[in-house]
């Protein structure tokens, strides 16, 4: 048989973490100790009150063993909007305006199925967290890159968009705490804006708002609904899996208006049947419960991501320390950006166990950069900085 896959699947490079794994398997196999600091998947455990819940839901609820409902039972659906309420003061419908969803990547991915065709457009920062440029390319549209430079404290310029890409542009992506760069946006007006210009162009504009409880200090990143007009525009996806230590439960949501959101429900009633009801229940525990938990996991990276940029920064690399995400984003130093990130991270990671994501799986911009994820114990970091400070030193002979 010579059968290909699809065009579109075909489209797309192995997902960056693919290659990033097999020479992590190669370097457990040379019984390398690795410190990896790839994927960003978090470290520590689930909060136990969301564990027990689980565990006691599966024991002593054997209703929960039967299918879910897909878009989310009402007991979650109510839980996200009175956290949504609690945490940003937005009013979301749980009967109409919540979708849950098995992880918000996997909303994402259906939701450039839900409303994109061949030859339409989407807008993605560039560079992005994967999913918003292969989801959209999956659909068979297009992409438009709006560059994330440090200039313009990687936000984008909408006045760059040329007018004949806007005329098939249908979605916009953006994703404020950012994923890669830890970029938060620090003037708000840039919000009201990024509506307006959706309203004005008929583009529906989608905020990934993973790691909107991923800040530091005072910082508090807000929702999209705080601003005006955005349920006329906007959906927000939100996740479990950085909030909450939950990554492997695979558990989110996506909200905003019922017009909206319809068309992802109902591709989803095709595809899934949402996730399983004991998860949505565990969830349900998540946002009710003490957000304690939440507080600590933020502290935790907030703490390594200062001794991080700390030691890189003294090794030449320019790593600067952001209020929010659980990354480091890292400009190579000079001598060796010209090497170009796969090549420096591959070797990194060859040479000394260290395994980082090179920028260049983010997109474009992102060459010369790389990606260091904040999720191993405190005392590791002071090892992988050892490590990165030999071989660079190495690497610039
Ligand atoms: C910006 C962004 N959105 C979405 C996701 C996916 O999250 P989930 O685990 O909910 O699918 C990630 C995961 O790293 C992310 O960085």
């Amino acid at each position: 048989m010579n059968l290909k896959p699809s065009k579109n699947l075909e489209m797309l490079p192995p997902y960056l973490f693919t290659k990033i794994n097999q020479l992590k398997k190669e370097a457990y196999e040379k019984k390398l100790d690795v410190i990896d600091l790839g994927m960003g998947n978090p470290d520590h455990p689930t909060p136990a009150h969301i564990v027990d819940r689980l565990c006691d839901t599966v024991k002593h609820h054997k209703n929960t063993h039967r299918y879910p409902q897909a878009k989310g039972m009402p007991k979650f659906r109510k839980a996200v909007s009175q956290w949504m309420s609690k945490r940003f003061g937005v009013d979301i419908d749980p009967e109409n305006e919540v979708l849950s969803l098995i992880g918000s990547k996997e909303g994402i991915a259906h939701l450039c199925m839900a409303y994109l065709n061949p030859g339409d457009i989407a807008l993605v920062c560039d560079p992005a967290y994967p999913s918003h440029f292969n989801g959209p390319i999956l659909a068979g549209a297009k992409i438009h890159s709006m560059p994330l430079l440090a200039k313009n404290n990687y936000l984008p310029d909408f006045t760059k968009i040329p007018q004949n890409v806007l005329k098939k542009a249908k979605i916009m992506f953006l994703n404020y705490p950012n994923n890669p760069t830890a970029a938060i946006v620090e003037d708000n007006n840039f919000w009201n804006e990024a509506i307006n210009f959706c309203k004005k162009n008929n583009i529906l504009l989608v905020s990934d708002n993973a790691y909107s409880e991923i800040t530091f200090g005072d910082y508090r990143a807000p929702s999209i609904f705080e601003f005006e007009g955005a349920k006329d525009v906007a959906l927000e996806f939100h996740s479990f899996s950085k909030s909450f230590n939950m990554a492997g439960w695979r558990l989110g949501w996506v909200c905003g208006s019922k017009k909206l959101l319809y068309p992802l429900e109902k591709l989803k009633s095709f595809i899934d049947y949402g996730s399983p009801t004991f998860m949505q229940l565990a969830g349900v525990a998540a946002l009710l419960g003490d957000d304690s938990p939440v507080r600590e996991i933020a502290n935790t990276y907030q703490r390594r991501m200062k001794k991080l940029s700390n030691g890189l920064n003294k090794l030449g690399y320019n790593a600067p320390q952001t209020k929010a995400t659980m990354y480091v984003w890292a400009e190579f130093p000079p001598e060796l950006k010209k090497e170009g990130s796969l090549k420096l991270c591959e070797d990194l990671l060859r040479k000394t166990g260290v395994a980082i994501s090179p920028g260049i799986g983010f997109g474009k911009h992102g060459e010369g950069f790389a990606r260091i994820s904040l999720v191993t114990h405190d005392r590791r970091f002071h090892d992988a900085l050892l490590r990165i400070a030999q071989w660079t030193k190495n690497y610039k002979k």
